[in-house]
């Protein structure tokens, strides 16, 4: 029981990744769920699944029961920091000993926008929590341009941002999940924080020449005002706190402050990170 690693939000992006990785390792998880509709593909990989809401500190104390060791993350909502000090809590009274914390990249920059805000937020609820924690702060995922963009790469060969020519030190999640393995199984890491990037930043406009190439048809990309992006975003029934924030994300991609490329991958997993162009070909069938 001991050994037994849990794994938060296991049915998302990072952390249904996280799990497939941890089995491949041999180490026994518990994955986190919240709908248990969404938890076919896990049951699958033979993970023990267990029900939790990061609003119920209950619900978090059960799951974590026995377990030494934690990925902790919350999903993008407004109150996810308080969802942290939930997890922080239950933790406590589960007796874990070790937590890997997930925000994202700038959380520690005083000029953090609103999104920053929240994950600083949240980690400071692990770092004070006594139990010993290493922060990791990925930049935005590769995964994102199948989630959000792929829909229209394939049905008008285009995507929509409102992000001029700004870089992006793009990661592919796989790396994010192969960092987060390393901490929770090799250890040496307590009381750090790490930013998380790609090997390199690329533009939207370097997107499409890449996916042109790997699909063999043409993509553009289209940089649309934030009026429109806006409309779009609300139109999926998005709150307005997170279209507000995804808006101002966007605005420091188009001002150029999320090109810098962070070497801690490599150093953490030993193996260089994924371009874009290795994911495209990877998940070509996403873009087809
Ligand atoms: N996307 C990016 O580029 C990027 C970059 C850096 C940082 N981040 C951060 O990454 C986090 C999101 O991670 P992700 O993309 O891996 O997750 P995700 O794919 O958005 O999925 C969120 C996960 O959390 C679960 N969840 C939602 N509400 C819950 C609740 N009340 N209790 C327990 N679990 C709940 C979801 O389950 P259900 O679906 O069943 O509700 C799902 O498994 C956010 O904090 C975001 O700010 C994202």
């Amino acid at each position: 029981m001991a050994n037994t690693i849990f794994v938060s939000g296991a049915t998302g992006n990072m952390g249904k990744e996280v799990v497939r990785q941890l089995i491949a390792q041999g180490v026994q998880v518990r994955a986190g769920v919240h709908s248990k509709e969404k938890a076919g593909i896990l049951k699958e990989m033979g993970v023990e699944i267990v029900s939790v809401d990061l609003n119920d500190v209950k619900s978090l104390q059960t799951a974590l029961e026995g377990v030494e060791k934690a990925f902790s993350l919350s999903p993008l909502v407004p109150n996810l920091a308080e969802l942290s000090a939930n997890f922080v809590k239950a933790a406590k009274l589960a007796g874990v000993k070790y937590i890997v914390r997930a925000s994202g990249m700038g959380a520690d920059s005083p000029q953090a926008i609103t999104l920053g805000r929240w994950h600083r937020e949240a980690e400071k609820a692990v770092e004070s929590s006594g139990i010993a924690y290493t922060l990791i702060r990925p930049n935005s995922f590769m995964q994102n341009y199948i989630n959000f963009a792929a829909h229209t790469i394939k049905s008008q060969n285009a995507f929509y941002f409102p992000q001029g020519d700004g870089k992006i030190s793009l990661i592919d999640v796989r790396d994010i999940a192969a960092v987060v393995v390393a901490l929770l199984t090799k250890g040496g890491h307590e009381g750090k924080a790490y930013t998380l990037t790609g090997p390199e930043a690329v533009s939207n406009y370097q997107i499409a020449a890449i996916l042109s190439r790997v699909t063999g048809r043409t993509i553009n990309y289209t940089d649309v005002p934030e009026a429109a992006a806006r409309q779009g975003m609300k139109e999926t029934g998005m709150p307005e706190t997170i279209v507000e924030a995804l808006l101002e994300l966007s605005a420091i991609i188009k001002a150029g402050y999320t090109g810098a490329v962070s070497p801690a991958v490599e150093q953490i997993t030993g193996k260089p990170p994924i371009s874009f162009e290795q994911f495209a070909k990877d998940h070509i069938r996403f873009f087809k």
